[in-house]
């Protein structure tokens, strides 16, 4: 296959991310990551129908012996849970698997988070296959081992760091990809831009049209590059003690919209992820350049261009400030009880600021 690239990954469990057309269908090199006799396809009912027989009966030809098993859990980050992470375990035992099996990871950024979590507890530890279908999982939530599930009180509360074993991103499953799932991606892509790559920024600016119709050139290379960008961060900073941080740009917002919207981003009227992140990126902007940290310009720019991509970038109606504020209190970042937020001094260049004045969030969160 010679339209494949790779962005390898460092650091002390190394991976490759593969990312190329009809990767789902080559059996031999997903398989060549399931390292004993065993191996779940965890996939989600949006999924499973368009691509687990396929991967399923690939894995199989290429490797008559593996025993695989599939697992289908509802579809939506509403289904991120405690209780659906049970059932995976439950398909893992019913397996009989062992320590030397695989999870394979098929679809977006929540059978990514549960399967990766359910990997990283069965028996303390088997490997797990990222699998992304979405652009957003493509370029972010495959990559660099965080897992997790929701609880009610927050987004990704419980979870574990834990690495995949490889990552394949299929980029010829991103033309079934529905078009607000595709402009959902795009908003995590914009973020290596804002946060340390003004040309990337520049590009982004420049192939809208060709993002946005789906050309799989440039898609392919804004992936590329997102997970280059992904993969240096996690390299250095495996376990979020200091940089990684950044990547969070826009997400305590985000996260919070998320949390009092009940992650019910599969409504029409409720955000998805990626949207939330887009709000939760200008809301950081706006916010910095009132705390003197950045000119408008900038953050004009990245409003701009995120509504180019036809993304939300305001707080939606109907959402309590202080209710917000109170979900953003719970998130992971905060230390000491005190907010901590990644800003930016404009663009390419964001920071984490260890103690943001509430009252100028919560000022922000009533006007927006
Ligand atoms: N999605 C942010 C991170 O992986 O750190």
């Amino acid at each position: 296959m010679s339209d494949v690239r790779t962005v390898a990954v460092g650091g002390d469990a190394p991976y490759r991310i593969e990312i190329g057309p009809g990767l789902l269908a080559d059996g031999a090199r997903l398989a060549a990551h399931a390292r004993g006799r065993h191996a779940l396809l965890l996939t989600d009912s949006h999924v499973a129908p368009l691509y687990a027989a396929a991967v399923e009966s690939a894995l199989r030809d290429a490797r008559p012996a593996l025993r695989v098993a599939i697992h289908v859990m509802p579809a939506g980050e509403s289904h991120k849970t405690l209780a659906s992470f049970g059932e995976a375990i439950d398909a893992l035992a019913a397996l009989g698997a062992t320590r030397d099996a695989t999870i394979f990871a098929l679809g977006g950024g929540v059978v990514g988070d549960l399967a990766g979590f359910a990997a990283a507890c069965w028996m303390r530890g088997i490997d797990c296959v990222q699998l992304p279908t979405t652009l957003l999982s493509m370029v972010d939530s495959s990559v660099g081992g965080k897992t997790a599930v929701d609880i009610p009180q927050g987004k990704n509360l419980v979870g574990a760091f834990h690495p995949p074993r490889a990552v394949f991103a299929d980029t010829a499953a991103l033309r079934t990809l529905p078009a607000r799932e595709l402009r959902a991606g795009l908003a995590e892509v914009v973020k290596y831009g804002a946060i340390r790559d003004p040309l990337f920024f520049e590009w982004l600016e420049a192939e809208r049209a060709a993002l946005l119709a789906g050309d799989h050139r440039a898609l392919a290379e804004a992936i590329a590059r997102s997970c280059e960008h992904k993969a240096g961060i996690v390299e250095r900073d495996p376990l979020e003690r200091g940089e990684r941080a950044l990547l969070n740009l826009g997400h305590t917002f985000g996260h919070a919209i998320e949390a009092e919207q009940g992650y019910a981003g599969n409504d029409r009227e409720a955000l998805v992820h990626g949207e939330a992140v887009a709000v939760g990126m200008v809301l950081a902007a706006r916010l910095s350049a009132r705390l003197g940290m950045a000119g408008d310009d900038d953050t004009g720019r990245l409003r701009t261009l995120l509504q180019g991509y036809g993304l939300p970038t305001a707080v939606p109606a109907g959402l309590d400030p202080e209710a917000l504020l109170a979900r953003m209190r719970l998130d992971k970042k905060n230390l000491a009880g005190r907010l901590r937020l990644v800003l930016w001094r404009g663009l390419g260049h964001a920071e984490v600021v260890p103690d943001v004045d509430e009252a100028r969030v919560l000022e922000l969160l009533r006007e927006a």
